[in-house]
């Protein structure tokens, strides 16, 4: 064959395989943006025709949707019901510092979304036009990530059978429940970890009380976590199961009030992409719906032929040490509280022979004056600062693209979780001996902090362990891009696979977890057990009254 056919061969294949993509991804936070983005992206780069369907939920965020290749876009721009008393994940940014999740306390960190799901999905069925225009492109396939439903209601409603589900997280509780995964919460941490020493459990029976403190740190649980860990999953399952109703009240309401809801509609997915690396996460069974395609956020070759500015490569050239210190986009350095800033301060005057670069979004910058080993930069291009040699260690409040990113990069790292899954991903570091987990109260701690910088700085073997991490993720067998693309092909052209929905969901829960079985094989035991001691007592009463008749 001549170039010139092979040519026209891949030409025409790629015409004829080419599917139509929707890709819903609502605009509220941009980790979820990113994520959703680079899905799209990847399906694009293959040749398939993406519409990336954006409802606008904060408008702030309404020109930060991380499509770069993806083409077709369509927002749905705030209903007048999301304008009258606009509420965001801003709104409640500033408790982040003080505030605690656990299964007792937190909840109210999970409003703003809840709100929002559910007037965005009142503003998508109102809007009859825009439902016709997304109907005549008749979708082959239809992504979205089950943090709410109404995505996966639109599809159903719009004829798209072939559905995938993609979660920016490793596990999310609801959907695992919802998909028929088990939870296995006895070794597994669920998608948020209670990480405060904190009095979880209190019980008093009559004088006697007990109290049990939990701080749930990864796979190796004592009792006190795992009970947490076991509350905290049902209170995840439950907290978004309202949130799933809510929406199906909205849409039941414009489609008919038997339309499925998401315990038919989440099953229903072919496949479920998670944001997980099976080398790096805690081990944990799943069904073969779910595929990891944790790492498809980091653009290698793109990264790496990133040239930082002048501005930053004379501040990595100050000294031989330099250290990153960021929060990510949500939590704000400048809010934290004023002795934790303090504190920071007394360990970079304790590191003299390091520069420290602090993403800090304030022009207050009044309290760090006369400190010369300290950059304070409203923004900083963290990728690039990664990929560099000349960086040293990273503090991170462990967002899951910052914990996967610093992995690709062998950074080693301290880890500040402040709220939601950043628990679990600095955990899952520590695990792997390449970071230091501190609790955000920590930083109260002078102590404490000047340790696990000197440690994280001098120590190599958070280096060393995070180099050879790197050089795992980065040769895994599969590429995540490569199994978006087979796994998206596989669906739109043979799905959708409904018998590969494990029976389970439709079996009572004693069948299920096999407490029917274990109850009649019990009986084996306990009944010769039983006769046995019936006997006994026959025969003890027998021969206490032998020598009464004698
Ligand atoms: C959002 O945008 C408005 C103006 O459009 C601005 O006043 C406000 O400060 C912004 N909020 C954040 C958190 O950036
Ligand atoms: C959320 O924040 C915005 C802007 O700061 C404010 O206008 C609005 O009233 C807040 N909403 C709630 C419910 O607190
Ligand atoms: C891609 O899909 C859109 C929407 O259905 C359509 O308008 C456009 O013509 C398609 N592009 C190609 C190259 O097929
Ligand atoms: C910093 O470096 C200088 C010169 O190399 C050295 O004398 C000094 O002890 C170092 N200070 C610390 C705290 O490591
Ligand atoms: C700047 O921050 C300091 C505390 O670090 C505070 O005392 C001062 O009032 C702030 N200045 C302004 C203009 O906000
Ligand atoms: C470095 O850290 C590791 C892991 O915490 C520890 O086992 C080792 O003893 C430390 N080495 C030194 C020299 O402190």
């Amino acid at each position: 064959m001549t170039p010139n056919n092979i040519f026209s061969l891949l030409v025409l294949v790629a015409f004829t395989d080419s599917l139509k993509i929707l890709v819903y991804s609502p605009a509220f936070a941009g980790s979820h943006t990113n994520f959703m983005a680079r899905i799209a992206d990847t399906l694009t780069e293959s040749g398939h025709n993406v519409t990336f369907f954006v409802p606008i939920f904060d408008d702030n965020r309404s020109n930060q949707l991380g499509v770069k290749l993806t083409k077709n876009v369509i927002k749905m721009e705030r209903s007048e019901e999301m304008k009258l008393d606009p509420v965001t994940m801003d709104n409640v940014t500033s408790s982040f510092w003080n505030i605690n999740v656990n299964s007792k306390e937190g909840h109210s960190l999970f409003d703003p979304v809840h709100k929002l799901t559910v007037q965005s999905c009142r503003s998508l069925f109102s809007n009859a036009e825009l439902l016709a225009t997304l109907r005549s492109h008749e979708y082959d396939v239809g992504i979205s990530e089950p943090m709410m439903t109404c995505s996966l209601a639109l599809f159903r409603h719009l004829g798209i059978q072939k559905t995938i589900l993609a979660s920016s997280c490793p596990n999310f509780d609801v959907v695992m429940a919802a998909m028929g995964e088990p939870a296995e919460t006895s070794y597994v941490p669920g998608k948020i970890l209670t990480c405060y020493n904190h009095q979880i459990h209190g019980i008093t029976i009559t004088t006697y009380s007990f109290t049990i403190y939990s701080s749930v740190s990864g796979d190796r649980m004592d009792f006190a976590d795992r009970l947490e860990n076991y509350d905290m999953y049902h209170f995840m399952v439950k907290r978004y199961g309202q949130v799933f109703d809510d929406e199906a009240k909205v849409y039941r309401s414009f489609l008919g009030q038997d339309f499925p809801d998401w315990r038919e509609l989440i099953p229903d997915a072919s496949v479920h992409f998670t944001n997980s690396i099976s080398y790096l996460d805690f081990p944990r069974p799943s069904i073969q719906k779910t595929i990891d395609i944790g790492g498809i956020t980091v653009d290698v070759e793109q990264i790496e032929s990133q040239k930082l500015s002048n501005e930053f490569n004379a501040i990595l050239d100050k000294q031989e040490k330099t250290m990153f210190i960021s929060f990510g986009s949500m939590a704000k350095s400048f809010e934290m509280p004023q002795n934790y800033k303090e504190n920071l301060l007394e360990v970079f005057k304790s590191e003299p022979n390091v520069t420290f670069i602090w993403k800090y979004e304030s022009n207050n910058v009044s309290f760090a004056e006369g400190l010369d080993n300290l950059e304070l930069v409203k923004w900083a291009p963290q990728t690039t600062l990664l990929n560099d040699k000349r960086m040293s260690a990273f503090l991170s409040h462990g967002g899951l693209g910052s914990t996967i990113e610093t992995v690709f990069f062998g950074k080693p790292t301290i880890m500040i979780p402040i709220f939601f899954d950043q628990f679990r991903n600095s955990h899952m570091l520590s695990r792997l001996g390449t970071s230091v987990t501190l609790l955000k109260t920590d930083l109260g701690n002078l102590d404490k902090l000047k340790s696990a910088f000197h440690k994280i700085l001098h120590n190599d073997s958070f280096r060393k362990n995070a180099g050879h991490v790197a050089d795992v993720v980065r040769n895994q067998p599969i590429k995540p891009k490569e199994l978006v693309v087979k796994y998206t092909e596989f669906v739109g052209n043979h799905g959708p696979f409904h018998h590969m929905t494990p029976y389970s969901l439709k079996m009572p829960w004693f069948q299920r977890h096999g407490y029917d079985v274990l109850l009649y094989k019990s009986t084996f035991y306990l009944l010769p057990s039983f006769l046995f001691l019936a006997s006994f007592r026959k025969f003890v009463f027998s021969r206490n009254e032998i020598p009464a008749s004698r």
